[in-house]
């Protein structure tokens, strides 16, 4: 994020509306309204994003943001997307967590009970500190996917990681250096094509699209214009929540 001379976080002054909250953004005071975000908060504070920011709906993990609050010893993690500004918080923004990813084609590994451990020979130094798992603004139990992923549980461990969206603060803060997300990552890829069965529905969607049945339905859409497109989605249909049910139910 880069600084611009936005003026309405005014520092160095006492907070005197009811409804704004302190915060110190890699060192410098502002004040900002409560219930903003924590990126709403650094954007109103006058910075603009350059990297750092993607979604903005707690879905790409590029908001990685660490932050203590006044006279805590606690590092607290969080997405900056996601959590909201409280009074007395020091922040930053990590723009970037170093980790080599193993190079690999799925098609030629096989879900063995040792095979993510060859690709990552590091998860064998975890020494089950549990701090991934602190460090995670998913509140997912790392440390267990890790462990599994270490005792041949694809499984579990694709299972465990599910929502992980790779922000990296695990990784930050590891002590045995593992880079939890692309081992989860490759749990669940390996579990996707070895263990669980097939979708059929799926199957036959793919088919469905490799002989072109919807390339006329695309190029329709390509030619509009975007009102067009937008009353379409605006008119689009919407499945109640009662026929969503009743698919679960069955
Ligand atoms: S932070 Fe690293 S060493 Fe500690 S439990 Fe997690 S994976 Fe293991
Ligand atoms: S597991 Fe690690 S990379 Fe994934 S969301 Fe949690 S902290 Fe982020
Ligand atoms: S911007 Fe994507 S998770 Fe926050």
């Amino acid at each position: 994020m880069t600084e611009t001379d936005v003026e309405c976080a005014k520092q160095d002054e006492p907070i005197q509306e009811a409804g704004n909250v302190e915060i110190f953004i890699m060192g410098k005071r502002y004040e900002v309204p409560v219930g903003f975000t924590i990126m709403k908060a650094i954007e109103y504070a006058g910075y603009q994003y350059v990297r750092s920011c993607g979604c903005r709906a707690g879905f790409c993990g590029a908001c990685a943001t660490v932050y203590r609050k006044e006279k805590e010893q606690k590092l607290h993690f969080a997405l900056a997307c996601q959590a909201l500004v409280e009074d007395g918080m020091y922040l930053v923004q990590i723009p970037f967590v170093p980790a080599y990813k193993a190079k690999y084609d799925i098609n030629d590994l096989a879900p063995e009970d040792n095979i993510i451990l060859s690709i990552y020979p590091e998860i064998a130094r975890c020494v089950s500190c549990n701090t991934c798992t602190k460090s995670c603004p998913q509140d997912i139990n790392v440390m267990m996917y890790i462990q599994n992923a270490l005792r041949g549980n694809i499984t579990k461990a694709a299972e465990i990681s599910f929502d992980c969206i790779q922000c990296g603060l695990c990784a930050m803060r590891c002590p045995a250096d593992i880079k939890h997300y692309h081992v989860g990552q490759l749990a669940r890829r390996l579990r996707g094509k070895y263990i669980d069965p097939e979708s059929k529905e799926l199957n036959a969607r793919m088919e469905e699209m490799d002989k072109g049945k919807y390339l006329d339905e695309v190029d329709k859409m390509m030619s509009m214009d975007k009102d067009t497109i937008l009353d379409l989605y605006k008119k689009r249909k919407i499945e109640a929540k009662g026929d969503l049910d009743e698919e679960v139910d069955q």
